[in-house]
């Protein structure tokens, strides 16, 4: 692609900084594809990962202003009970932030192997999926603030796309899916209607409209090429021409 090609790190939700994609270079098209890469969860001094000893990092990049480490040495149990449950969709999360805290009071946890063994400690390993998983995924999704920067980027995209310019996420969690839902389908609504309202109402924040309206999933053949893909998700929504919507 030569100089057509350029690249710019940075945190979805600032799209509106990328200079590519301002004034009236609006983008014809935006894709966000979520969560942590293979490279990522393979090199083990990022920290991401149980598999081979690493610091507790997890940072996507230089701007998240604490790491892993801060959170599970620092952070309150309480706080550590719900980041398990809500993020992480662990059912044992009290049993695990207990043991945290037990074991910080000793000796404050240094790399990733130091933490998924306590946690395999506490609640035991069952099948193939390594106990510490879903642990592990909370602390990074709240590391790098990830359901917020989703929130943010899916603003910003709506400032940054042409009319008629595609919106395309792709997530690995619930949580992320359901926002991306919520999102797309409230702006795809031109009437807004309520049960105790005398009649429907526009929707001021009407703006998009929903090419493929349920989520696509990978296929059978992808998932036993890239088994990392079973959990994802994309869905697709196109901006309207503001001389159609009120946006
Ligand atoms: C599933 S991987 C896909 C990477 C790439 N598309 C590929 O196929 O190799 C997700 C990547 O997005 C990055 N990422 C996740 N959330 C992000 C965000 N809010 N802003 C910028 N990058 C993000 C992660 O650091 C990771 O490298």
């Amino acid at each position: 692609y030569g100089d057509r090609f350029r690249t710019w790190q940075g945190n979805f939700a600032d799209l509106r900084d990328i200079p590519e994609v301002r004034g009236e270079n609006k983008a014809n098209g935006l894709l966000l594809d979520l969560g942590v890469s293979s490279r990522q969860l393979d090199a083990a001094e990022r920290g991401f990962s149980f598999r081979g000893a690493g610091p507790l990092d997890m940072r996507m990049g230089p701007a998240c202003p604490f790491d892993a480490a801060h959170v599970v040495n620092t952070w309150a149990e309480s706080e550590l009970v719900r980041i398990f449950f809500e993020l992480g969709e662990e059912p044992k999360a009290r049993r695990i932030a207990s043991a945290i805290v037990k074991r910080r009071a000793e000796r404050e946890f240094t790399t990733t192997i130091d933490l998924a063994d306590c946690i395999e400690k506490v609640i035991g390993r069952h099948g193939r999926i390594h106990p510490a998983t879903k642990a592990f995924q909370a602390i990074r999704m709240t590391v790098n603030d990830e359901l917020g920067s989703l929130e943010r980027a899916m603003e910003a995209s709506l400032d940054v796309l042409k009319p008629g310019g595609r919106l395309l996420i792709i997530t690995f969690h619930s949580l992320e899916d359901r926002m991306v839902k919520r999102f797309m389908q409230h702006r795809a609504k031109p009437w807004l209607d309520q049960p105790d309202w005398p009649a429907p109402r526009p929707n001021p924040d009407w703006c998009l409209t929903l090419p493929v309206r349920k989520a696509i999933a990978a296929s059978d053949a992808e998932i036993r090429i890239n088994p990392r893909a079973r959990s994802a998700k994309l869905r697709v929504a196109e901006l309207l021409d503001p001389t159609v919507s009120p946006r």
